[in-house]
């Protein structure tokens, strides 16, 4: 999760070379006859994808900050090799063509976004050139070493992946490959064979290739268009002055700008020259502190190609200015990280306005008046959460689930001129926490600029390696089974901790959670006998707690030896027959489900939120009062956020509720 206020100081002389640019160059360069240099590439995940897959297929490339040497494939494996294409569908698409037109036997394989994602595409035509495709559970594909030849593929969709793909298998046939595109898609490749001395040629929409000799590359990539189009934005939205240096200016990639320009924003290019056969130059934003010089925003279907990256963007960008906006054909976006329409949906909804799909064109319909502080999915979309975080920035506050900035984009923040502060939980299985989605309200309430990750962490993991996993963060949550470890590795005043932090003691927030969560529903625990059923961190907290009330205690536990060190611990004894109150802290089992209800228990509290919980069914049933884990995690999470802050909480544990129903109901 992060939170972002209305905070920001756009940084715009970031050095971020062009995404696109860079996975050609290492593929050509890998492909070349000589070493070649590539500067100015950002190590994204995405190109770091593509150079591990050339890797793999024998090429040598060495990182040395954002300056890249390759060394060509110079043999071949023999063996069938794994390609991991991450979450980059250029690296799994472009690859295709390379390996395809190399012979080599390869399997392509990649994250659950890339696996969605369809592959017909660059199959179809490379079969047609002799390509030999398997499709396999659980990988993209498979190629299987073929002998190509030469086709004329005409483009079944509007893509520069897959033309990409065809004219790189072409580079490895002897006759010629054409290769006939219904509208112009981005033409980096070919630009980069010619200026390579590959026998390329354009000639109105059809490209032809043939086998080539590549020299090898030596270039500055400019900085990355759909990358510095979020800070363009954000400087549009804002009214602001900024001046974007060296970004790359190709025709094919300017759709975003040309859009803003005619609908009204002042958008102009400057220092303009060519770079490596590349049109690059500055962008300069002419704000003049005026929010509103938006008209409606009308993107056509060769617009929606040429910014087919930022058409989300440009519809975010459209939520914030009153009309009605369109967008032609987008089908396509269907097909990216996520379903973009629906996330542009989700958007729209989440601000209260529309988002209209009619199957071809997208109609956004805004009254221009956008709430802030709205929580956001991000479907782990990289360029979603980006215009999320836009968005966000823009209406003065927001948070997103998640923050994959980095498959893109890590200079993002730096960009922006955000440090967010970093919070977070660590435990052995807390991906479905809702810690987040807690810490997400509480910032937003607070104002305050922070991310809040979840870190699943093996039981067995070293003292060195938790220590260094702590001091990542500015502020930690520690759950189970981590709570009494890290108490002693910390050397914490007390037994168990769930909440460290860079200037504050070590410490436990549960208990002073549970006495919260007591007090709101008026029950009063002072000397009253009660059963406690679980013998972990929380229940050790809660124990603590009560036995300094005067409270009479039975701890019930499946390893009992547990539950007696506890006993011996807090000078337990004895048996509570008549308890009056049963408070449990073990997850969903068979134990808690099998303990016995006796008539004199008042209430019961169960701290897991999770699951199937028998004592909550059974106390319902008996009209009993139920406190429940989310208001614990409601007032131990406040606690935690307020001493790293050093901020007072600002809001009610029925506003946290209140949201997760309406989350569970979506
Ligand atoms: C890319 C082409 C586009 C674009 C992608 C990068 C490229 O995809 O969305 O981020 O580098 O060729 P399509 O070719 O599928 O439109």
């Amino acid at each position: 999760m992060i939170n972002f206020t209305g905070q920001f100081n756009l940084k715009t002389d970031v050095c971020c070379g062009d995404k696109s640019i860079a996975h050609r160059a290492l593929i050509l360069g890998s492909l070349a006859h000589g070493t070649s240099v590539i500067r100015n590439v950002t190590p994204s995940k995405d190109v770091i994808s593509t150079a591990n897959c050339l890797r793999a297929l024998g090429a040598d490339i060495t990182f040395s900050g954002t300056t890249v040497t390759v060394e060509p494939i110079t043999k071949l494996p023999k063996k069938t090799v794994t390609l991991d294409c991450g979450n980059s569908a250029t690296t799994a698409r472009l690859l295709a063509g390379v390996v395809a037109g190399l012979g080599v036997k390869a399997r392509f394989v990649g994250d659950e976004s890339l696996t969605k994602r369809p592959m017909q595409r660059v199959i179809e035509p490379l079969t047609a050139m002799g390509a030999k495709f398997v499709l396999k559970r659980n990988c993209l594909f498979e190629l299987r070493a073929s002998k190509l030849h030469g086709a004329t593929i005409n483009a079944s969709v509007n893509s520069a992946q897959v033309k990409s793909a065809v004219l790189l298998a072409g580079l490895f046939v002897e006759e010629t490959t054409r290769y006939v595109e219904q509208l112009p898609t981005r033409n980096h490749t070919e630009l980069m064979l010619r200026s390579l001395g590959a026998n390329i040629d354009v000639c109105g929409n059809q490209i032809t290739v043939c086998k080539s000799v590549l020299r090898p590359l030596d270039i500055d990539i400019p900085n990355d268009t759909s990358s510095v189009a979020f800070g363009v934005a954000l400087a549009v939205a804002k009214g602001v002055k900024a001046t974007f240096p060296s970004v790359l200016l190709n025709e094919t990639r300017l759709g975003f700008y040309r859009v803003l320009q005619r609908s009204g924003a002042d958008i102009s290019f400057d220092n303009v020259r060519e770079v490596g056969g590349e049109r690059a130059g500055d962008i300069v934003v002419n704000g003049t502190g005026d929010t509103s010089v938006l008209k409606p925003i009308i993107a056509t279907a060769q617009d929606v190609i040429d910014c087919i990256d930022e058409v989300t963007l440009l519809a975010t960008l459209a939520l914030t200015v009153e009309g009605e906006h369109k967008f032609s054909n987008v089908c396509e976006l269907q097909h990216k990280e996520c379903n973009r329409i629906q996330a542009i949906q989700h958007i729209a909804e989440q601000c209260s306005q529309q988002a209209i799909f009619d199957g071809k064109d997208l109609t956004v319909i805004s009254n221009g008046k956008l709430p802030k502080n709205r929580y956001f999915t991000s479907f782990d979309d990289h360029r979603i959460a980006m215009c999320e975080a836009i968005l966000s920035i823009s209406v003065g506050g927001g948070s997103i689930d998640k923050a994959p900035f980095n498959i893109s984009f890590p200079q993002f923040l730096f960009m922006l001129g955000i440090s967010p502060k970093r919070f977070g939980l660590i435990g052995e299985n807390v991906s479905d926490s809702k810690s987040p989605r807690l810490m997400a309200h509480l910032a937003s309430q607070a104002g305050i600029c922070c991310s809040y990750d979840t870190v699943n962490l093996p039981r067995d993991i070293s003292d060195d390696k938790l220590l260094e996993v702590i001091s990542a963060f500015d502020g930690l949550n520690v759950t189970m089974p981590f709570k009494n470890r890290v108490a002693t590795l910390l050397n914490a005043q007390c037994p168990t901790v769930n909440t460290v932090g860079r200037n504050i003691e070590p410490q436990s927030t549960d208990g002073y959670g549970i006495m919260q969560s007591l007090q709101s529903h008026a029950i009063d625990i002072h000397n009253k006998s009660l059963w406690i059923v679980g013998a972990g961190g929380a229940a050790e907290a809660c124990i603590r707690e009560l036995v300094g009330r005067g409270c009479k205690l039975q701890i019930l536990n499946r390893t009992k030896s547990h539950a007696v060190r506890l006993c011996d611990k807090y000078g337990i004894s004895g048996e509570v027959s008549n308890p009056e109150g049963i408070l449990s802290f073990v997850p969903p089992c068979q134990f808690e489900e099998r303990l016995p209800f006796p008539g004199s228990v008042k209430f019961v509290l169960v701290a897991d939120y999770k699951g199937y919980s028998n004592l909550r069914t059974v106390a319902l049933e008996c009209e009993l009062p139920v406190i429940d884990g989310l208001e614990m995690l409601y007032h131990q999470g406040a606690k935690s956020f307020a001493l790293w802050t050093d901020t007072p909480v600002q809001c009610e544990c029925r506003d946290f509720l209140e949201i997760i129903d309406k989350d569970t109901v979506q």
